[in-house]
């Protein structure tokens, strides 16, 4: 991949960087800002060669629609604290006051555009209208710096028309990431042990696929565990089920049988009344789900303290670990002690241990660890998935 090397001398060039800003914010107040100091390597090293730099990224689905709730105004302020220089804010990524702004930068100055996804054409299925989108947002750079890694599995006009509209290369998070990540699917060091949890199976049949034959060990929990138990035939009562997965995890379990593949599964589940932070609760053999004191109406919401210490003891002993998905509804206390000790566990990892992205990485921090106890902490929930399923992701490919 062309990286920021082959760029030469930027000293009063003009870059657009398409970043992954795409932080939770709740009442407009940034609640993890992990993605914006990923960001914040590249942007500096720009600023400090005397680059006018230009961000752009998109946060949220706004659907094509200026929606104020997903400004990125609240991320400009915070990106400044991060780098110690003030980042300018423009209210739209394209149009006469976005090339004004872009205009009037000085060498090393930063500029955020507003949320791409407030125009339509930025997820266009129409190519010309994404070309038409990147050209006008390139019209007055000289480079342009793919380092959103959260969106390399998007066929998106900042991504791979962007790409395209000017000389491009890889910015230091993306190929930080894509370092760490081929390290899970290329000569691994064993033990190897993969921690799927999150809700969904049907989210992660991709990566089970592809590395079912890698690992030693798959550790299964969070909602996704349900599915799994009822296809060993046991009754879930009303926790998480995807009915359509069960053949899957029937196939799985097969599977990992025939290759010697350890897959656990939780011992013991905490079932409640309800989804509440405040529901009775009660903690029962995964075998017998229905017969806790809420009958059918239980609901699992996080594995067992068994299942936790067991977990726990298979992720510290690997060689590499790589998990994603937490195991129970971490954001209610209650419910939060398997993905706290599965993150704990991580933490003790001698060798190469990955957070994959998205809920997971929120959750460590919610649960209070700190970024710099883990091997690595990927931008990218969905990317960070595709590239360990094996696909080929647009936004890489545009770059080799
Ligand atoms: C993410 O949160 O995984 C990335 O920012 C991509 O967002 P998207 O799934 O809305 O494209």
């Amino acid at each position: 991949m062309r990286t920021l090397e082959s760029l030469g001398e930027l000293a009063g060039k003009t870059v657009i960087v398409r970043s992954d800003l795409n932080v939770p914010l709740k009442d407009g107040v940034i609640t993890d800002d992990g993605r914006i100091r990923a960001a914040a390597v590249t942007v500096s090293e720009l600023r400090d060669k005397g680059a006018r730099v230009v961000v752009c990224s998109h946060l949220g689905r706004p659907g094509g629609e200026v929606k104020p709730e997903f400004s990125l105004r609240p991320v400009a302020e915070r990106f400044g604290e991060i780098i110690g220089s003030p980042v300018a804010f423009v209210s739209e990524s394209v149009g006469e006051a976005a090339d004004q702004a872009i205009q009037a930068l000085n060498n090393g100055e930063v500029l955020l555009l507003e949320n791409l996804r407030f125009n339509p054409q930025e997820t266009s299925k129409d190519e010309t209208e994404r070309q038409a989108f990147a050209a006008e947002l390139s019209k007055h750079t000289d480079f342009v710096v793919l380092d959103g890694f959260g969106v390399v599995h998007r066929s998106q006009a900042s991504v791979t028309e962007l790409a395209k509209a000017r000389p491009s290369v890889a910015g230091r998070l993306v190929a930080a990431e894509v370092d760490v990540l081929e390290k899970l699917t290329v000569d691994a060091e064993k033990p190897y042990v993969v921690v799927l949890g999150g809700s969904k199976v049907s989210d992660k049949l991709g990566v089970i696929d592809h590395l079912l034959e890698r690992v030693d060990k798959l550790v299964i929990g969070g909602g996704m565990l349900f599915t799994f138990l009822a296809a060993q035939g046991h009754s879930v009562a009303s926790s998480l089920l995807e009915s359509d997965q069960i053949p899957n995890c029937q196939k799985y379990l097969e599977r990992a049988k025939e290759l010697g593949v350890e897959l656990l599964l939780p011992v013991d589940v905490v079932v409640a009344e309800k989804f509440a932070p405040d529901a009775a609760h009660e903690t029962v053999a995964a075998d017998k789900i229905a017969e806790s004191r809420f009958g059918e109406a239980g609901i699992g919401l996080d594995i067992g303290p068994e299942s936790a210490k067991k977990f726990a003891e298979t992720i510290s002993g690997a060689k590499t670990v790589f998990w994603n998905g937490p195991m129970g509804v971490f954001e209610m206390p209650a419910f939060a002690h398997g993905t706290r000790e599965v993150a704990e566990a991580l933490t003790r990892v001698s060798g190469l241990s990955v957070v994959g992205g998205g809920d997971s990485a929120a959750a460590v921090r919610q649960l209070g660890f700190k970024d710099d106890q883990f091997g690595h902490i990927s931008t990218g929930g969905g990317a960070s998935l595709e590239f360990l399923e094996g696909k080929t992701l647009p936004g890489l490919e545009v770059l080799r």
